[in-house]
């Protein structure tokens, strides 16, 4: 059951995206829709006020977990600021502010602290939780913290990093027939949104045949799925005044060929509302999250078209080890017993291949610097891309 400024919120994003499909004369890409439902400015789920991370949320994230993947990140930071004389961080989706805070606090420790700490971050309400969260547990540092509206302007050395954005950026969703690809999109029943096909562009069809020419076998007629047309450009811009330094980034998704398996026939698309998963991405518009997983190969060629150097390629589980999670664990728990029972049951929603472990994979580049990184020195999976 929605409440009452939920339910009157979900029909304002309706109205909105009814007009839209209307407008765009009854049939709308589903990578529009997806644009609208999360970033119409003030309707979005990221543009307004959903509270989504945490406890009365719709997800939960990896920092949200535990502060032992901020220590573990931190620690690869560490080898990338050594080396720079004034390095910055730039945190792409900050999320509820964990993440940022846990990576100060672990640097404070390293007495290896950015200069500055740049958080770009298009949601309005969840900047004020960030800025609440850090004005809580690191107020001494609250000076180097800048929000950012765009990508910055100006160059810098040190570490661009994202956990979970990726996954946000919109996806144009296709179905396979050896006679020709089509193009899904949302369509009205009266008012009903629901699922429609017409036939895909040059563009997107060019596009399919590469992904299906990637795949391990032969897609089955119908085979659907969805690709991120934007996921180069986007984080190109995002990357773009990175001079020297590395970028991770962190996120559930696949080499293009296991991605696009034909057994996954209905591609990856998924929502979150209240911690549950919904597979119908037109229900709860602009109060439920949409995501779908990244295709690392697209990344991993964005990434190289840039000027970047592929440092790494690994799942969260062995990113973990790598960095000695083991030994974060200790640390943190000093001694009290009580305090390792509970790290180490969030380091195993971290590391569990049913959890987060195998699904969540993180990729690293680096842009003027020659450097091993401890976080992808245990698996090494650069040749599945
Ligand atoms: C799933 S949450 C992950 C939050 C945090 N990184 C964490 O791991 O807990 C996605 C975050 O990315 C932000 N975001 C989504 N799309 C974005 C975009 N295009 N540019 C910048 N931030 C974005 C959201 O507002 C939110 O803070």
């Amino acid at each position: 059951m929605l409440g009452a400024a939920e339910a009157e919120h979900a029909a304002r994003v309706r109205a909105h995206l009814v007009a839209a499909i209307a407008a765009a004369g009854g049939w709308l890409s589903f990578e529009r829709y997806m644009e609208l439902a999360l970033y119409a400015p003030g309707l979005g789920y990221y543009s307004a006020g959903a509270r989504k991370l945490g406890p009365g949320g719709d997800f939960t994230t990896a920092p949200e977990i535990s502060a032992l993947f901020g220590a573990c990140i931190a620690k690869q930071c560490v080898e990338v600021l050594a080396m720079l004389p004034r390095a910055s961080i730039l945190e792409i989706g900050a999320g509820s502010g964990r993440l940022a805070v846990d990576i100060l606090r672990r640097l404070r420790s390293a007495n290896c602290l950015p200069e500055r700490y740049l958080i770009l971050e298009v949601s309005a309400d969840l900047r004020a939780r960030q800025h609440a969260c850090l004005c809580d547990s690191v107020p001494d540092l609250l000076d180097r913290v800048e929000w950012l509206d765009a990508p910055p302007a100006e160059r810098f050395d040190g570490v661009v990093l994202a956990n979970e954005v990726l996954d946000a950026l919109p996806v144009r969703r296709f179905r396979w027939h050896s006679t020709g690809v089509e193009e899904l999109g949302v369509a009205l029943d009266g008012e009903r949104m629901h699922w429609s096909a017409t036939a895909a562009s040059a563009e997107t069809t060019r596009e399919c045949r590469r992904l299906y020419a990637a795949a391990s076998s032969a897609w089955d007629e119908g085979y659907s799925s969805e690709y991120c047309p934007r996921l180069g450009a986007w984080t190109r811009e995002v990357t773009r005044s990175l001079d020297r330094g590395a970028v991770l980034w962190f996120d559930y998704g696949l080499p293009r060929a296991q991605y696009y398996l034909p057994e996954r026939h209905d591609g990856t698309l998924i929502c979150h509302f209240r911690h549950r998963t919904e597979l119908d991405p037109f229900r709860h518009a602009g109060l439920q999250d949409i995501t779908a997983w990244v295709d690392f190969t697209s990344l991993a060629e964005a990434s190289r078209e840039a000027g970047f150097d592929l440092a790494g390629f690994t799942t969260q589980t062995y990113f973990l080890a790598g960095l000695g999670i083991e030994q974060e664990m200790q640390a943190m728990a000093a001694g009290n017993a009580d305090a390792a029972v509970r790290l180490s049951q969030q380091a195993r929603r971290l590391m569990m291949p049913g959890e987060m472990g195998e699904g969540f994979k993180a990729m690293a580049w680096l842009r003027g610097l020659e450097l091993e990184l401890a976080g992808f020195r245990l698996r090494d999976l650069r040749h599945t891309l």
